[in-house]
């Protein structure tokens, strides 16, 4: 409750007599909802002067308490390390995400303990247990390695930096290792936490034959920065090429995440939270048919059925959902149509997603929004019109599922 409770009982008694002051509540209130706590500082500051000379001591005092105990860590205007020559800045402060981050149990147990660790960081030096707070994301794009990182910046309530590697590479010699020991040193001082994108970039094997030694000196750099940092320093590092990574890093990274495609349990709670579904049985079924989709992937075919949805005001219909799963590939999605798929299309879609899943009838009624009897009467029309049909769509039926397996990364089940 805290916060919110104590903000929102008292907002209500506020004087009138500022015309502003509603939409300053709401602009607050959106701020809250956003995990935008900049913002709310400024307004509760802003709050705190517009009711001062007012008879309300108490509501006044009480607000500057919750001012001054939370939010965000950050309190100043920092100014951000910058390239020498070309002045770009190195680091941008971004703001923590806004969307949930739904996890795969076994990340969820290393999150959980670099939380905890990172939370009693000072007590764990006094006691001689420090540990580096560092952190390795690693996978394909689409994963959720950026929005993992804001997630972690947003729970230890530390300002999210973002390195911009573009500035931080130098086309001059000996410059990107400068550069690489300003970003550690300015996140030394900061109390934010950096996230490192793209880190091959600057954390490459120093064996590259290419190389004429500007990569040792920086791998090098990077490597005596990591040293310096003290135990409450964060720096979380992202990769889609972890083997390109030099084996001195590794050491200085004990917490990693393997980011893989999603695992079946995974896809569900995306499908569900993105299609807004709860607890139906088509979240299931969606998961099941969708394994070569990343978490990104699922979003945005999501998300695009429900814009859909809002602009013609009929309900979500999955049938465009499925078909454009069914036609994603590793990699790439394609958005769900726009209006009805034509009764042969959709016929023909029924029968292809139940013969390459093996779906029963249930499932088939659950994901196409139809009853189990229905979707049985559909396979088995479909069955027939097969029958009829010359032996070419037979083969390519039986490609398609050839292609479709061999591309498969895993079965159901959790990674
Ligand atoms: N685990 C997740 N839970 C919820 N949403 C997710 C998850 N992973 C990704 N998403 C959604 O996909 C979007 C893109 O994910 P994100 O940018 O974190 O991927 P990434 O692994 O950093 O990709 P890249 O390698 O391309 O940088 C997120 O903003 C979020 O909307
Ligand atoms: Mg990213």
């Amino acid at each position: 409750m805290g916060r919110g409770g104590i903000l929102a009982s008292d907002v209500i008694q506020m004087p009138r007599r500022e015309e502003e002051t509603p939409a300053m509540v709401l602009e607050l209130v959106s701020a809250g909802l956003d995990s935008d706590f900049s913002s709310v500082r400024r307004l509760g500051a802003a709050l705190v002067s517009r009711v001062a000379g007012d008879n309300s001591g108490s509501w006044q005092q009480r607000l500057h308490a919750v001012l001054n105990g939370r939010g965000a860590a950050r309190s100043r205007p920092v100014e951000l390390p910058s390239d020498s020559k070309s002045r770009t800045t190195l680091i941008e402060e971004l703001p923590w995400p806004k969307e949930p981050l739904l996890m795969e149990e076994e990340h969820e147990v290393v999150l959980t303990r670099f939380l905890a660790e990172a939370a009693a960081a000072d007590r764990l030096a006094q006691a001689g247990l420090g540990t580096r707070l560092n952190l390795i994301l690693s996978g394909p794009p689409g994963t959720g390695k950026t929005l993992t990182a804001g997630y972690i910046a947003a729970r230890l309530n530390r300002p999210f930096y973002v390195a911009r590697l573009d500035a931080v590479v130098s086309s001059l010699l000996g410059d990107t290792a400068k550069n690489v020991r300003m970003l550690l040193d300015f996140v030394q001082g900061s109390g934010g936490v950096l996230f490192l994108d793209e880190f091959d970039a600057i954390a490459k094997q120093r064996d590259d034959a290419r190389d004429v030694g500007e990569l040792k000196r920086v791998v090098n750099a990077l490597l005596q920065a990591l040293d310096r940092l003290d135990h409450r320093c964060v720096v979380i590092a992202a990769t889609n090429h972890p083997q390109l990574l030099d084996p001195a890093v590794w050491r200085r990274f004990p917490y990693r995440l393997d980011m893989r495609l999603p695992g079946a349990d995974l896809r569900r709670e995306l499908w569900s939270y993105y299609l807004d579904l709860g607890k139906a049985k088509a979240a299931e079924v969606l998961a099941r048919i969708s394994d070569s989709m990343s978490c990104s992937d699922i979003r945005e075919v999501a998300l695009a059925a429900r814009r859909t949805s809002l602009i013609s005001g009929e309900p979500v219909q999955l049938s465009t959902v499925v078909e454009a799963v069914v036609s994603c590939t590793s990699g790439k999605f394609i958005l769900p149509r726009m209006g009805d798929l034509p009764a042969e299309r959709l016929r023909d879609l029924r029968r292809k997603v139940a013969e390459l899943h093996s779906l029963a009838s249930g499932d088939v009624g659950a994901l196409f929004q139809i009853t189990r009897q229905g979707a049985e009467k559909s396979l088995k029309s479909g069955r027939q019109v097969v029958q009829h049909e010359v032996g070419s769509a037979g083969q390519s039926n039986s490609a398609a599922q050839g292609g479709r397996n061999s591309g498969r990364r895993r079965g159901t089940g959790k990674v």
